[in-house]
């Protein structure tokens, strides 16, 4: 039997929910990852160092019990932060970065920021203090085509931020562009991006073609095929400013086949199998680990993981559901297998 061994992954980019969902999703995330960075885009958000304290001590009760997991708090950033709260966001040793989320972007970002040049100062107080901003990186403007929107966020923000911040580290958070790797490829150190596993492996007619796929449907959208073998490419490079961050975003099913559907694609059941098949599709096994394993805490200056997981290359149908959530590729198959954790 053909086997897979590396050292265990975490996971740059998961929102867990809270509540019932919580309790779903988190031993999926738990059995595969050692940690992961937790997304503030609660209702109502994470925005104070208690709530993110609050939040993680949900997340530990939620644990099943003998799991090894640490999640990795962030907080969301609004009009009224403060340059106070990121200093205090600095000095808390759970929270890691903050995230930005254009006002309107996406799922629970409506008390994002409307006007990013009304919080330089708090780029600035991050950059001093040496938090990560975390972006979620598209336009909001209703006359951008949806297909367009990281691409010109970029444009219009992301190319000042960088140049007015030469010291902030920036993650662009999935990324889905041609335009997003070319960017972060010529950026400095500073800037890295988390990939997902839906962006390596489908392309836009997953959620269009031969009728409407809800559970395909997630920000930013999938893109065009050109897109997808960009961050294929990018994602088995070996280069370190890319890495694995599964966008993991669970809402309950019927909140997705719905006329107006919620975005976000459930994938923590089975993330690192998902990327070994992406990767293996290129024949690019062998920068899994640095991908999953290395890069992520290398950029969050954190310790690298010293235990392993193994994945077994075995076929298995993906369930057709957990609990109320309908898993990515429910009812596929998928060629391999986590075995140990
Ligand atoms: C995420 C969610 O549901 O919270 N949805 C998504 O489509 N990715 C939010 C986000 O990361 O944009
Ligand atoms: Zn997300």
């Amino acid at each position: 039997m053909k086997t897979l061994t590396i050292t265990r992954p975490d996971d740059w980019h998961t929102h867990v929910r809270n509540g019932a969902i919580l309790k779903t999703v988190l031993p999926h995330t738990a059995a595969q990852f050692a940690r992961a960075i937790i997304m503030p885009n609660l209702k109502p958000p994470v925005i104070t160092v208690a709530q993110a304290l609050n939040y993680r001590e949900e997340i530990l009760s939620a644990l099943p019990k003998d799991a090894n997991f640490t999640p990795l708090m962030t907080l969301y950033l609004t009009a009224a932060t403060t340059v106070e709260d990121i200093k205090a966001a600095a000095d808390c040793e759970h929270v890691h970065a903050f995230k930005l989320y254009p006002a309107g972007a996406t799922t629970n970002s409506d008390a994002g920021v409307a006007n990013i040049a009304t919080i330089y100062p708090l780029l600035a107080a991050m950059e001093k203090y040496e938090l990560p901003l975390l972006l979620h990186g598209e336009v909001t403007d209703e006359t951008c085509d949806i297909f367009d929107r990281e691409r010109v966020f970029i444009e219009r923000h992301l190319t000042a931020i960088t140049r007015d911040f030469p010291n902030l580290r920036v993650v662009l958070e999935h990324v889905t562009t041609s335009e997003a790797v070319q960017f972060v490829e010529s950026a400095g150190e500073n800037v890295a991006a988390t990939i997902t596993p839906q962006h390596l492996l489908f392309n836009r007619n997953a959620i269009l073609a031969g009728g409407i796929r809800p559970h395909y449907y997630c920000l930013p959208i999938l893109k065009r095929e050109q897109h997808r073998l960009a961050l294929v490419k990018a994602a088995t490079s070996g280069n370190a400013k890319f890495f694995l961050g599964t966008d993991t975003a669970p809402h309950l099913t019927h909140t997705k086949e719905n006329a107006c559907g919620c975005a976000g694609c459930y994938s923590a059941f089975a993330a690192i199998e998902l990327y070994a098949e992406a990767f293996e599709q290129v024949n690019a096994l062998d920068k899994l680990e640095g991908f999953a394993s290395f890069y992520g805490a290398d950029f969050y200056r954190l310790p690298r993981n010293t235990d392993t997981i193994t994945l077994e290359k075995q076929t298995w149908t993906i369930p057709s559901a957990y609990g109320d959530i309908t898993p990515l590729k429910a009812g596929e198959d998928l060629s391999w297998k986590l075995i140990n954790s």
